[in-house]
């Protein structure tokens, strides 16, 4: 996120406006924590994770009166446009302000990858990249120990993040909460890998799926070995992005800028392949983002 922070200043001092920073999240509106921003105030952040702006979750900001507040103090801050990172939660959010005559242009930042009408998010390719690592680490004690491993991924509702993490890992399956469990199908997998002499094998498990630990117990119970369990967690949100982040971020947020320059509100800068879209908003919240069955299937013929 710091990344896309970095390219809303830039491109909107570029252009000649004053940018200001809003701290907190939509907290930071109802507490007016806005500051400018100059060219040295996003210095040295492209290779940090996070958001030197902070993120907080607002509860209030759920609730009508609040909305009001915030876009009132908004339009009497004077300022033109808002950018956006976030989430879907996030986006939902905007639509109130937008509702409420505030112009907004949103850009998906979420490890997830689950918001739909953009291939990729801010994020998920870090995130990725990070449990593929976690994979690889946790493969040599595997072969050495000729073990089983169940890895968690993060993924509350979604299993994108899982279904990477286990195509490039190489996992013997991937258990997402898109797709209903069949523990029968993931011992026999593993019994017939033991068959052909396999000595190690990893289950990559979405924690929206089901919990590494309970998947591990059921496991044990089918191929009578004690099973090793990591869970990823909060591990995945942090640490330097990727190339392909910083440069996703980097569009995306001067995109945003040039987008509410050029008069658009109510939408979501988006990516198909390598162009760059504007997604209405209205399209975005509360749509689906299936998972893409080709590569489940891939995943599960290449596990072998
Ligand atoms: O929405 C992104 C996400 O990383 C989920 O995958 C995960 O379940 C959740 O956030 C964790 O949120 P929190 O930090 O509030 O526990």
């Amino acid at each position: 996120m710091n990344a896309a922070v970095r390219a809303v200043v830039r491109r909107g001092l570029s252009a000649g406006l004053e940018v200001y920073g809003i701290r907190r999240g939509y907290e930071g509106l109802l507490n007016g924590e806005a500051f400018p921003m100059d060219l040295g105030s996003v210095a040295d952040i492209i290779h940090r994770g996070g958001t030197i702006l902070h993120t907080a979750r607002s509860e209030r900001f759920r609730q009508a009166e609040y909305q009001d507040q915030a876009a009132a103090w908004v339009k009497a801050q004077g300022l033109d446009g808002l950018v956006v990172i976030g989430g879907e939660g996030t986006f939902k959010g905007m639509a109130e302000l937008c509702k409420r005559g505030v112009r907004a242009v949103a850009v998906p930042a979420t490890i997830d990858n689950d918001i739909p009408h953009t291939d990729y998010s801010i994020g998920f390719d870090t995130a990725v990249n990070t449990g593929v690592e976690a994979v690889n680490r946790l493969r040599d004690t595997a072969t050495s120990h000729e073990r089983i491993f169940v890895v968690e991924t993060m993924g509350r509702n979604s299993g994108q993040l899982a279904l990477a993490v286990g195509l490039a890992g190489g996992a013997e399956s991937i258990l997402i909460p898109e797709l209903p469990i069949d523990m029968k199908k993931v011992c026999a997998k593993l019994e017939r890998g033991i068959a052909r002499g396999k000595v190690h094998s990893i289950i990559v498990v979405a924690e929206g799926a089901a919990k590494g630990f309970k998947v591990a117990e059921e496991i044990e119970k089918c191929m009578g070995t004690e099973i090793r369990v990591t869970v990823l967690g909060h591990v995945q949100r942090g640490g330097t992005p990727t190339a392909f982040d910083r440069l996703l971020a980097s569009r995306m947020g001067a995109k945003a800028v040039d987008a509410l320059r050029e008069g658009y509100s109510n939408v979501m800068v988006g990516i198909s392949g390598t162009e760059l879209k504007l997604v209405p908003l209205d399209q975005v919240i509360g749509a689906e983002k299936p998972i893409d069955m080709e590569v489940y299937t891939l995943a599960e013929d290449l596990a072998k």
